[in-house]
């Protein structure tokens, strides 16, 4: 299996960038205010080092584990981005089949630029990302249709009360497309139907409830919280801050994790997300005791380059690289790797 190499994730940017206008290449790659913490993203799983485990016997490192229940290859999962037509004409198509392919695991946004009918032909498991709209009813449509298309899991997204200025404010994509994912959503694609600020804890049983669905809820970075959300329902905690895209300045999610972790039971999966760039950060978010990590920016460069196999490739070089870097940690099995791995 190929590996991205040290250079590689700026590599697939690079590719990336030159395959599509500038445009939409500052819509995916900015961070909101001046970018402090998309810097710090990236910044905070480097600044983790490794103490590795030596004479452990690694002839054979298996990456493959579970998420609330669901066996994937590795705990490297696809983060929910919107409007992926933008970036390749397969959209999210592409970003399921790769994968599919893969053995991942994709989380569909709101703002998907298919219908659920055009994905469930090409996608293997699949989350729902979810924002409760101004207009609950179409919430509720949106759910249901989700549930019944086969998505294992609500996302629901707390930390977009309201879309935050970009700091790279270039007009939106002219070559806009608008999100599809159920034709009533297309038909009311303006302002007035996206996310409702007025959302709290509360709504949490609702969405359970009319969903049947665990429910995972995304872009909490604080102990008191997450243990909030698991008293009021959700099945797991996805720690997140929008890959420095909502509320600027915040805590970098390698620091918010161990926070997170230490205040919910140990039966409740964490995930992580934002700036992790190679197989080695997913172990060192493994170690802070993630259950499992998604990409966003990366798998949307992928995506971009070369459709659907860029997809696959990118996750299986992810794959290559935790399996190399658990064999190199002395870790045969993800259920091996812990917190005695990082540096104090
Ligand atoms: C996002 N993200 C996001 N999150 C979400 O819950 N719903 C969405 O529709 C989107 N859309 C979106 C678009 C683009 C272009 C980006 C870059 C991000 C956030 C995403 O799920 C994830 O939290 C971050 O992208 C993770 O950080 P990295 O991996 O991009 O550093």
């Amino acid at each position: 299996l190929g590996s991205l190499g040290p250079t590689g994730p700026a590599r697939l940017e690079a590719a990336a960038r030159s395959a599509m206008s500038g445009h939409v290449y500052d819509y995916i790659a900015t961070g909101s205010g001046v970018e402090e913490t998309l810097a710090a993203n990236e910044a905070a799983w480097r600044d983790l080092l490794l103490r590795p485990r030596v004479l452990r016997d690694v002839t054979t490192v298996d990456t493959s584990t579970t998420v609330l229940g669901t066996p994937v290859s590795a705990p490297v999962l696809v983060a929910p981005t919107g409007y992926q037509r933008l970036v390749h004409p397969e959209g999210e198509v592409g970003m399921a089949a790769g994968s599919a392919r893969a053995g991942s695991l994709l989380t569909l946004s709101t703002r998907a630029t298919v219908t659920f009918e055009e994905l469930v032909e090409v996608s293997g498991p699949w989350w729902l990302q979810l924002y409760i709209l101004r207009d609950r009813g179409l919430t509720e449509t949106i759910v249901q249709r989700a549930a019944a298309a086969g998505a294992r899991a609500l996302v629901l997204t707390v930390d977009t009360p309201y879309v935050a200025r970009k700091a790279r404010r270039t007009p939106f994509p002219p070559d806009v497309v608008s999100p599809v994912l159920v034709p009533e959503l297309q038909a009311r694609d303006d302002k007035g139907v996206w996310q409702d600020p007025g959302v709290t804890v509360a709504d949490l049983a609702w969405l359970a409830e009319i969903s049947g669905l665990p429910l995972v809820v995304k872009g909490v970075l604080r102990g008191d919280e997450a243990r909030a959300c698991v008293d009021a329902g959700a099945a797991a905690i996805w720690v997140s801050n929008h890959g420095g895209r909502q509320l600027d300045g915040v805590v970098p999610t390698a620091t918010a994790l161990a926070e997170v972790r230490a205040a919910v039971p140990e039966e409740v999966e964490v995930y992580v997300d934002g700036g992790l760039r190679t197989g080695r950060d997913v172990l060192r978010a493994l170690a802070l005791g993630a259950t499992a990590t998604f990409v966003g920016r990366p798998a949307v460069w992928a995506l971009a380059t070369e459709g659907a196999a860029g997809v696959h490739d990118l996750l299986v070089s992810l794959r290559a690289e935790l399996e190399e870097a658990m064999a190199l940690a002395g870790c045969r099995t993800v259920a091996e790797v812990a917190p005695d791995l990082l540096h104090p």
